[in-house]
């Protein structure tokens, strides 16, 4: 959540810094600011609304800067609340992601100074300035990094100072190097352009800059002493992205679909077998007794699907948690548990909490990650790469469906290796998702229907998505990106639920999206698709092709082409990404960066 990015070099200050935060702004959009150093003075440029509304900002001759893209936490999107702050006298300036929960105690120590803002930011160039009275201005920060509780990342700057220093406890934040010039954000894909090495700022570390020497020194305030540390290069490549002639992000990714979908699977299976890319071997998952997934938002849902498939392919108990549910349970787990951490981002706060709770209690981890050298990645001890790509829209559709090709091929991995299933089984199975894209193009080619069910519903304010099996979690899927996008209040439920309280809801004013695919409970689903028709209701289902029942008992169909059911996810999940999508688009949303919402919640 919220967007850093600093730089120190010769190069247009305003121009890198303002280019860095337009590519951070799907972190955070309330509100931006940069605060540039001259060599005398420290300038303010503060405003609310999105970076990419700036047209122009005259460039002041700086040699370093600190910038910011907020997602509020504390304090109302204003001006006076958004980065960077500093304090009364305006020495110091801060930038700061993440949340500092002892604010109240800490103001104890800046008697009488007046806070400007209701961020609990200002208190860091407060406390800050405070020790400069007595000492540099990196020993200044070394003592206020030990006395700040919570997540935390912050970039700082002091007048007439020549370093700029970043801290780091527990929300993401990196570096880079190019020949004079350094560059600090809280995302290593706005990094891509200028360096392919990054330098890795860890939990309980200071950054501190020389930008006079070009020196860097990294400090464990933890246990206060230096570290040494070298730049460790990454996959640039995964971070080009452009949203080409599609209006949206989301609508690019939701097409790129069937093509991520392949890369992922022709990177994981080689020859028939099995293989990930990161060299798990199967025999890791020996003595596993027990999966617990942890994830949170669409990962969540992707690990729900999986479920389903571990419990019936490799016949293992499975839990789902929400990481922010897992982390504070106490949880019972051991060595024998296989943790499955699922996040598109790898910074996801609460995801990283669970896994650090995980490692404390003996368990291994395996997390399934789209981007590379993201912090999950670096604290799990395997992690499989869904080839997806850099996913922007903040609705996530490409990562949760390459999430769950990943999560299917491990499920096959380790039925295999158990002999639950056989050599010809995993044959089958392999056979039928690679056929997937194929299949997935074809529901993305047919869009007519879901644009005739867009124009007569778009204006509805709930919607109810049914689903049973492996396609209740597409249910829960459908009703997110509903809400996520275009704000009708939707929910999702097993089909069967209906009758315990939603069915009281149903109305001509709320239509319902069934997932009706030929399975063992087709039958029950198309009752309970009679007993919303028998109320007056709407229904939009989702069917496979062919199907004329559906046809007949349904208010609007959209048919998908027929797969095993285990594979049908992949397929119904489809439609109702583009039915958000284009509702959504009628309604005039702002599709890419829906409001409140953050691509990556870095704090709990
Ligand atoms: C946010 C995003 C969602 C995402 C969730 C989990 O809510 O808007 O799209 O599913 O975080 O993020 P992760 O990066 O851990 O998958």
């Amino acid at each position: 959540m919220c967007g850093i990015f600093a730089y120190a070099g010769n190069d247009n200050c305003t121009k890198v810094i303002i280019d860095g935060l337009k590519s951070l702004e799907y972190r955070g959009y309330d509100s931006w600011g940069i605060a540039l150093r001259t060599k005398d003075k420290i300038t303010l440029r503060k405003n609310v609304g999105k970076v990419s509304e700036i047209n122009e900002l005259e460039s002041v001759d700086a040699d370093m800067g600190i910038g910011h893209t907020r997602w509020a936490t504390h304090g109302n999107v204003t001006v006076e609340n958004s980065h960077p702050h500093s304090d009364s006298e305006k020495r110091v300036y801060v930038v700061h992601n993440g949340i500092i929960e002892n604010v109240k105690e800490l103001k104890e120590y800046v008697p009488g100074d007046v806070f400007y803002s209701k961020t609990d930011t200002e208190i860091i160039p407060k406390l800050i300035a405070r020790f400069m009275e007595s000492s540099s201005f990196p020993d200044a920060v070394k003592k206020v990094v030990g006395m700040l509780k919570g997540n935390f990342a912050f970039v700082a700057i002091a007048k007439n100072s020549e370093y700029l220093i970043a801290a780091r406890n527990g929300s993401p934040i990196v570096a880079a190097k190019h020949n004079q010039n350094f560059y600090i954000s809280s995302d290593l894909q706005s990094l891509t352009p200028y360096s392919e090495t990054a330098l890795f700022i860890d939990d309980g570390e200071l950054l501190i800059y020389d930008s006079q020497s070009h020196a860097i020194e990294f400090y464990d305030f933890i246990n206060n002493k230096r570290i040494q540390k070298e730049a460790q290069t990454y996959d640039v490549n995964f971070m080009n992205c452009d949203r080409g002639s599609y209006k949206h992000f989301m609508l690019k990714e939701i097409f790129e679909q069937p093509e991520k979908l392949k890369a992922t699977f022709d990177v994981n299976v080689v020859n028939g077998e099995i293989r990930f890319h990161y060299a798990i071997d199967p025999s890791q998952f020996k003595h596993v007794q027990r999966i617990v997934i942890i994830a949170c938002g669409t990962s969540w849902h992707a690990g729900l699907v999986a479920e389903y498939w571990f419990e019936s392919l490799v016949k293992i108990p499975v839990e789902v948690e929400y990481a922010s549910e897992f982390r504070y349970r106490n949880p019972v787990i051991d060595r024998n548990t296989l943790i499955i951490a699922i996040s598109q981002s790898g910074e996801t706060a609460d995801t990283i909490a669970g896994i650090k709770e995980a490692k404390k209690n003996g368990a291994q981890v395996l997390s399934i990650c789209n981007v590379p050298g993201s912090t999950i990645t670096r604290i799990s001890d395997a992690t499989v790469y869904t080839q997806a790509g850099p996913e922007i829209g903040v609705a996530s559709t490409k990562a949760f469906t390459t999430q769950l090709e990943v999560l299917f091929l491990l499920t096959l991995m380790i039925a295999h290796y158990r002999n639950k299933i056989n050599d010809t089984e995993l044959k089958n199975y392999l056979d039928h998702l690679v056929q997937i894209p194929e299949k997935m193009n074809k529901v993305l080619i047919n869009t007519e229907q879901i644009i005739s069910i867009m124009q007569t519903h778009y204006i509805v304010s709930n919607a109810l998505f049914l689903g049973r099996g492996v396609n209740y979690p597409i249910a829960l899927e459908g009703a997110l990106k509903l809400k996520e996008i275009s704000y009708i209040h939707a929910e999702g439920y097993p089909a069967a639920e209906m009758k315990h309280g939603p069915i009281a809801l149903i109305d001509r004013n709320m239509p319902t999206v069934f997932i009706c695919i030929k399975d063992h409970s087709y039958d029950k689903v198309l009752s309970n698709i009679e007993e919303v028709k028998a109320r007056d209701g709407i229904v939009i289902a989702v069917a496979n092709d062919e199907d004329q029942r559906i046809g007949e008992l349904a208010d609007h169909v959209v048919f998908i082409p027929e797969t095993i059911v285990e594979l049908s996810p992949f397929l119904t999940v489809v439609p109702l990404q583009l039915l958000a999508y284009h509702i959504a688009d009628k309604r005039g949303c702002n599709i890419d960066k829906p409001r409140n919402l953050a691509k990556s919640v870095t704090v709990e």
